[in-house]
């Protein structure tokens, strides 16, 4: 069964007065603060917004993304990898704005990316598998929930960390499968 990625799932990641996240994390941008208020530590921003999917392989239509935005599709796993985030492997697909696209043609690494347009990438910090937010900032779209003494990963639109204890880390990939038949577009997760 596919589900389908409605507007409700919808997480908007290019920063204005609209966008339904955290302020503090809007606020944050690229500097790591100390104190990031009510922001959870241990689970994506945004995770109201959560795509959820039975463990085991899914497929979501991510056609309703429109350019800047993501989806988090949060999938339950036996993967110890996963303990710090309860469990759960939460995935995020991000519709790639132009200047997105163009920085991905770039610096993407080989093989990570199978439609430029979409970005498709586990929320899982690489250095201590905590869950990674969703910041607004489409230059700096993924920073770790923990930002506490030496964390503080921020990640850019590769996946790349850019501050934190992650820097010059990539965040990794799930297995996925990206099919775009016109204007419907779906991520099978294997
Ligand atoms: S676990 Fe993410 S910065 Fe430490």
């Amino acid at each position: 069964m596919t589900i389908v990625v409605t507007r409700r799932h919808v997480i908007a990641t290019i920063a204005s007065s609209s966008v339904v996240l955290c302020p503090a994390v809007l606020n944050a941008q690229t500097v790591p603060e100390p104190d990031w208020g009510e922001v959870p530590y241990d689970k994506p921003l945004g995770e109201t917004q959560l795509v959820e999917v039975a463990a085991g392989p899914a497929e979501v239509d991510v056609s309703a993304l429109q350019a800047g935005e993501v989806a988090v599709i949060a999938r339950p796993t036996d993967d110890e990898e996963y303990a710090a985030t309860g469990m759960i492997q939460y995935i995020a697909v991000l519709r790639r704005t132009d200047d997105q696209i163009a920085f991905g043609a770039e610096n993407d690494r080989e093989g990570t990316v199978q439609d430029p347009r979409f970005f498709v990438v586990n929320l899982l910090c690489s250095h201590r598998g905590k869950a990674i937010g969703i910041t607004g900032n489409p230059d700096a779209p993924f920073a770790c929930t923990d930002r506490r003494g030496r964390h503080g990963s921020i990640y850019n639109s590769v996946g790349f960390g850019i501050a934190g204890a992650s820097e010059d880390e990539f965040l990794s990939i799930p297995d996925y499968t990206l099919t775009a038949n016109g204007d419907q577009v779906t991520v099978a997760i294997a």
